[in-house]
């Protein structure tokens, strides 16, 4: 009985796919290359290179009742000046995810909450952001100069470069939101 030939990935055997078989002596040319800070390109570059998109991260649920009993224990844990803003950070469940600090792809995803009487300093980056008010009333935003109220349900663009600070009113209550931004992306590039 003969032993079943190897599965050979199909990709390989395009003309112009990697398709190295190691030796001993690669194994102590790619050990060289190491201790240079270098690496040979044809044993990642089907992985870099995929036929086809192949995402690296995974569907991820947050259960809104969860994240916000997260939240408000952040506001108890840290103080708003230690912080800037008490964000919890959305990770994607995967490998990617963590590295990336991403929930999706190239985009980072938090959630936030605030009390009634604290702001955020203003403040200004590369990113762009979105933000989704979960909850809460007088809650406020000032963007590039423009002071907009937020309540539940409200949706606001801070895009990138645009000095914005938020806060919300001290007969106001507990306000939440989703932020969404390109931070991943942004530092990436
Ligand atoms: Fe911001």
């Amino acid at each position: 009985m003969t032993d079943s030939p190897a599965v050979i990935d199909p990709r390989d055997d395009v003309l112009g796919r990697s398709r190295v078989t190691d030796t001993p002596e690669l194994e102590a040319f790619y050990a060289e290359l190491a201790g240079r800070n270098a690496g040979a390109f044809w044993k990642r570059a089907n992985a870099i290179e995929p036929w086809e998109p192949e995402t690296r991260y995974r569907p991820t649920l947050w259960r809104y009742a969860d994240m916000r009993a997260m939240c408000l224990r952040a506001l108890d844990l840290v103080k708003p000046e230690e912080a800037g803003r008490r964000v919890v950070t959305l990770l994607n469940d995967s490998d990617a995810g963590r590295e990336n600090v991403a929930v999706c792809g190239w985009l980072f995803s938090g959630m936030q909450a605030m009390r009634p009487g604290e702001i955020t300093p203003a403040h200004r980056h590369t990113a762009s952001a979105h933000r989704f008010i979960m909850e809460g009333k007088g809650a406020y935003t000032v963007v590039d100069g423009h002071h907009i109220t937020l309540g539940a349900n409200d949706y606001v663009l801070t895009p990138g470069g645009c000095w914005h600070d938020h806060g919300v009113v001290a007969e106001g209550e507990v306000s939440i939101c989703q932020d969404g931004l390109d931070i991943p992306l942004m530092n990436s590039l």
